[in-house]
């Protein structure tokens, strides 16, 4: 029989909804292990996947999207394939996409979404952040209960960086039945990674995002897109067309998912961690902690990837040109070695904020201040507007026996949905 540490975590879809056990059979080989037959690394350590995560001259992020399974399109030959990569990158999935671009095409257009998340702008994206929680969490709490994910969390998640990059208000909608409709990244379901069929989730909202980029080439109306659709990179060349609606594509895609399986995962520990939700309740300064500790524990990503561009060595551990390596976000994380008491939830973990869920490096999540304000702004919308929150016992059976479904994702790590019930507090209005 096949050790579980051998089993395909890319395709085996108990592994997919619950990883913990498989990463911990991996982690039992080391921080960096070959699964038998298979011709990747998974790296389960956290200073390992430190050191490649801050070495983006020996580790290439090309395959960040498409992950280590997939196989290269070439041969890899020698000690540097960088020249070979080059001559091949096309071939790779989102190829062009801002998480899977090396060197001075990622700084360039980095630069750019650097300028979206200026403290000014974030902060009057907050305002909306602040309008919109209210509106959806009291039109929740009314009706005693909503289904978080898709009613909540997604739209939520959505419309904020709909609003932060400046899509028409009366397109708002189509855009939220659009991701809605869309795949997790990561899919089993190899047609819902294929980028190129014209009528994907992401591809036809690149159809809108050319429209809004061309109209503000033409005429610019001071919001984001206009500002984008004039940048110019630092080294003082301008983005294409297409490279900024790819762009703004990876923002839906790379903020959706990800935070809204955030608000997911930390509302099954607020309601099931005994004393967790009155603690939260008494000091809503703690969301932010709790936050912190759930993407450690449970981060919404739970696999990147990078593909080695030179021989090199990672804690101790030659590493050929040419391998493609699964870096186990949701296994560093857990890593006994960085964390004490790995598996258990902690509110005031000393040097929380050292995890790895966003990522490290040139990569880093772009979007983590805005992930971060959005959920918190949510859950405190959800604190003052109920006096209790429970998850739905008829659906998610009772605390300690749990029925939940997660994404079979190689990505993403979350609730495909989660029932609550919700409590109004003593002083609720309806609106
Ligand atoms: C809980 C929420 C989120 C998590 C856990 C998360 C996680 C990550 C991780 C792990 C990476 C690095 C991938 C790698 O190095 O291979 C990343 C990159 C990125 N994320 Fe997030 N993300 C979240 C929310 C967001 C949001 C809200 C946005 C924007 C709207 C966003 C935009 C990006 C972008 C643009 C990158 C690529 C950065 C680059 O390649 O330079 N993310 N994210």
């Amino acid at each position: 029989m096949t050790r579980l540490e051998d089993r395909d975590f890319f395709t085996d879809h108990e592994i997919l909804v619950d990883p913990y056990e498989y990463f911990e059979a991996v982690r039992s080989h080391g921080p960096i292990y070959q699964p038998k037959d298979k011709d990747y690394l998974i790296v389960t350590g956290f200073n390992e996947a430190l050191e490649i995560f801050k070495n983006s001259s020996d580790f290439s992020a090309s395959i960040a999207l498409q992950g280590a399974a997939c196989p290269l399109t070439f041969t890899p030959e020698g000690p540097d394939i960088s020249a070979q990569l080059e001559k091949h990158r096309s071939d790779i999935i989102g190829h062009d996409l801002l998480v899977n671009l090396d060197g001075n095409a990622h700084t360039n257009l980095r630069a750019l979404v650097n300028r979206l998340f200026v403290p000014s702008r974030l902060k009057s994206n907050e305002e909306y952040m602040v309008e919109l929680a209210e509106e959806m969490i009291r039109n929740a709490v009314a009706k005693g209960g909503c289904e978080l994910i898709l009613e909540i969390a997604a739209p939520f998640v959505t419309a904020v960086v709909a609003n932060l990059l400046g899509v028409p208000k009366a397109d708002e909608k189509f855009f939220m039945d659009l991701i809605l409709a869309a795949p997790p990244p990561g899919s089993l379901n190899s047609e819902d990674n294929d980028y190129r069929n014209e009528e994907h989730p992401m591809i036809i909202m690149g159809r809108y995002f050319t429209k809004y980029i061309q109209d503000r080439i033409d005429e610019p109306r001071g919001d984001i897109m206009s500002e984008l659709a004039h940048a110019t990179y630092p080294d003082g060349t301008k983005p294409t067309l297409q490279e900024l609606v790819n762009l703004s594509n990876f923002m839906f895609g790379a903020g959706q998912d990800t935070s809204a399986k955030l608000i997911g995962n930390a509302m099954r520990y607020i309601v099931d961690v005994p004393g967790l939700q009155a603690k939260l309740r008494d000091d809503p300064s703690l969301i932010p902690l709790l936050l912190e500790e759930v993407l450690r524990l449970e981060g919404s990503s739970k696999m990147t990837a990078r593909l080695t561009l030179r021989d090199t060595v990672v804690g101790g551990m030659p590493i050929k040109a040419g391998t493609r390596i699964g870096i186990a976000l949701a296994a560093i994380s857990r890593d006994p070695r960085r964390w004490d008491d790995p598996h258990a939830f902690v509110l005031d973990r000393p040097r929380i904020k050292e995890h790895l869920s966003f990522g490290r490096g040139a990569h880093t999540c772009a979007g983590a201040p805005l992930a971060r304000a959005e959920v918190r702004i949510l859950f405190e919308k959800l604190f003052q507007y109920t006096s209790y929150i429970e998850l739905d016992e008829a659906k998610h059976g009772t605390p300690g026996n749990r029925k939940l479904n997660f994404e079979p994702s190689f990505i993403v790590r979350g609730l495909s949905e989660l029932q609550v019930d919700l409590t109004p507090a003593e002083d609720f209005v309806p609106a």
